[in-house]
């Protein structure tokens, strides 16, 4: 297995990078990029941690030899928000540096999977589809949005309130990754009644979650620790389904221009070494949650029609 993080010198890659060095299979290769210089001391310092996982750093401008042989890249190059900004104000930046890199990857790897991170997801993902799109080389069961930082603030705060164990404790999350469109599916959680002002509550913090670690770090950026987590957990699933495991379902942003009549959506998909198998049954939602899915059905269709006309218009 060859796993390659782009954008591994910065805080969510450096955290991700750790726990993948930790937690690959034997044998593996980590394969960080990023277009810092310090990458490669990146790489040498993961390296002296005793385990069979191989790590190698690249810098510079071209991500090609990073990616190569690749079974899953990982995006997390890019700026990150200061208080007052929403994610959308990541785009001016982020989507050049997404259009560039899934170019490279067109070239070097379009059979591997790619993990997005980068913000603003909603339109980040749209960018690389169309790139791929316009390469002939997109495959839409390979190309993940990864939501997994909302489904475990989820899981957490659900907790913080009950009382259980975290880990036994599932939230469904769907919709896309910024405010309103952000959808804990409450109604769903198993053995757990909320009230009614539990749910609003509990779905404001949950929509509001990174604005809470922005501000919090006071200009230091957002969160990385709990989003490298987060990535590994993602990553690990899509490395279960390269390995043959059966019944493997997770929780992303992806492609649903086939079924639905919002191009890009966050939901469960049941994953096999083909990527995503089959988009998985949203499930009963409350009538609170079908006003919300309602609500944010414009700001997503916005949100992803900005990015494939990014693409569109700067070719
Ligand atoms: P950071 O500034 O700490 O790190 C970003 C890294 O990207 C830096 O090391 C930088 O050198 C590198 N970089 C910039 N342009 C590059 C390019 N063209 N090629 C390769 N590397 C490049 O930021 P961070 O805290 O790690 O956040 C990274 C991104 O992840 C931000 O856009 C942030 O908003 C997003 N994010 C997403 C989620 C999510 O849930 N999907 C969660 C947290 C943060
Ligand atoms: C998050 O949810 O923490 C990330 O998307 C980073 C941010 O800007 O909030």
């Amino acid at each position: 297995m060859k796993v390659s993080v782009l954008g591994a010198a910065g805080g969510i890659g450096q955290a991700l990078a750790l726990l993948l060095k930790n937690n690959l299979p034997d044998y593996s290769t980590l394969s960080l990029y990023d277009i810092a210089s310090v990458t490669p001391g990146v790489a040498k310092d993961l390296s002296h941690i005793p385990n069979k996982v191989k790590v190698e750093g690249f810098c510079g401008e071209d991500p090609s030899d990073a990616i190569k042989d690749s079974n899953i890249i990982l995006i997390s190059a890019g700026v990150a928000r200061k208080p007052g900004m929403d994610r959308s104000d990541l785009f001016n930046i982020n989507a050049g540096i997404i259009k560039s890199l899934t170019e490279k990857i067109a070239i070097a790897n379009p059979n591997a999977f790619i993990g997005i991170i980068t913000n603003p997801v909603n339109t980040t993902v749209p960018i690389a589809a169309e790139v791929l799109k316009q390469k002939g080389v997109y495959d839409s069961r390979k190309l993940f949005g990864i939501t997994t930082l909302d489904v475990i603030r989820a899981e957490t705060f659900v907790s913080e309130l009950k009382g259980y164990n975290n880990k036994d404790i599932a939230v469904p999350v769907i919709g896309g990754h910024s405010g309103i469109t952000i959808l804990p599916l409450l109604s769903q959680v198993k053995d757990i009644t909320f009230t009614e002002e539990e749910v609003k509550n509990l779905t404001f913090r949950i929509q509001n979650a990174g604005t809470e670690v922005v501000e919090a770090k006071a200009g230091g950026g957002s969160a990385t620790l709990s989003m490298g987590y987060a990535a590994y957990r993602f990553t690990m699933s899509l490395i279960d389904a390269l390995n043959g495991k059966k019944e493997v379902i997770d929780y992303a942003y992806v492609d649903t221009s086939d079924s639905d009549n919002i191009p890009f959506f966050a939901r469960p998909v049941l994953l096999s070494v083909n990527g995503i198998e089959s988009h998985l049954p949203l499930g009963d939602l409350s009538p609170y949650e079908s006003d919300m899915l309602d609500n944010m059905k414009e700001t997503l269709n916005n949100d992803i029609d900005k990015g494939v006309s990014f693409i569109n218009s700067n070719t």
